[in-house]
């Protein structure tokens, strides 16, 4: 079974003289075990289709099935619950809690999903990949933007989710880290059977990925990795 399918999505934001048509007809299949890019000019439609997928917005039109699931047919109660078990997200802003060290955004997620965490010895091995262990006491803002990014990355991946969903999550990065952190997520879909699906504009990075899956103006298709538009 797919772990994501999107049906004939549709996203249109606002009305009347400010609609804008962010996504229009999209489908889209991924599998378990699948490191999918989705690449595409500035304001194609890329973040939105991820949030979308991440339940973070409503389609306008279409189908979204997670895992078979119609996650549109679940109470908001469900899809937040389903939203903490199943998903990571690592957003375009590194959305760490401000008042919280490191050490502590961890804590946050046992607290508020007390089971089914990374085993102590996986989030060491995931924190010495991300070079995570010298910053744990530090707050975001002492962090520089990488390493926010990296802690982001992290807090995403702790919860153990079947699907990853990143946005441009190596942007800050320089080109070795970036590298490094690619390894990361083609480890996970590949040896845990994950689905990762990344947002880069980053055309080195195109290499580690399975499939690429390309957005120009609302609409998608699955690109040659060597076809790709990316801007
Ligand atoms: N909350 C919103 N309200 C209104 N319009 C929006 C909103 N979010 C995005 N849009 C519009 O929808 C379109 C797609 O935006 P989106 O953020 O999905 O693009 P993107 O491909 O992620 O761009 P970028 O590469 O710059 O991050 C753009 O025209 C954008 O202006
Ligand atoms: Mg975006």
């Amino acid at each position: 079974m797919e772990a994501i399918q999107l049906t004939n999505i549709e996203k249109i934001y606002g009305r009347g003289l400010s609609e804008t048509r962010a996504l229009q007809g999209i489908n889209f299949k991924a599998n378990p075990g699948e490191l999918i890019s989705i690449t595409g000019p500035s304001g194609s439609g890329k973040s939105t289709f991820l949030k979308i997928i991440g339940g973070i917005l409503s389609p306008t039109n279409g189908q979204l099935l997670i895992d078979g699931q119609n996650y549109g047919d679940m109470s908001k109660r469900q899809q937040s619950l389903f939203r903490l078990d199943q998903l990571g997200f690592i957003l375009q802003s590194y959305n760490l809690v401000p008042y919280l060290t490191v050490k502590e955004q961890f804590e946050l997620v046992d607290r508020v999903k007390p089971t089914g965490n990374l085993p102590n010895a996986a989030f060491k091995q995931l924190c010495a990949d991300l070079s995570l262990d010298q910053l744990m006491n530090q707050y975001p803002d002492q962090l520089s933007g990488g390493q926010q990014q990296r802690v982001a990355i992290a807090r995403a991946m702790y919860p153990n989710p079947q699907i990853i969903l990143a946005d441009e999550p190596t942007a800050a990065l320089d080109g070795q880290r970036a590298v490094q952190t690619m390894e990361i997520f083609k480890r996970i879909a590949h040896q845990q059977n994950k689905t990762v699906l990344l947002i880069t504009h980053d055309s080195r990075l195109i290499k580690y990925v399975d499939r690429n899956y390309q957005i120009v103006d609302g609409q998608g298709k699955f690109v040659s990795k060597d076809d790709r538009q990316l801007v």
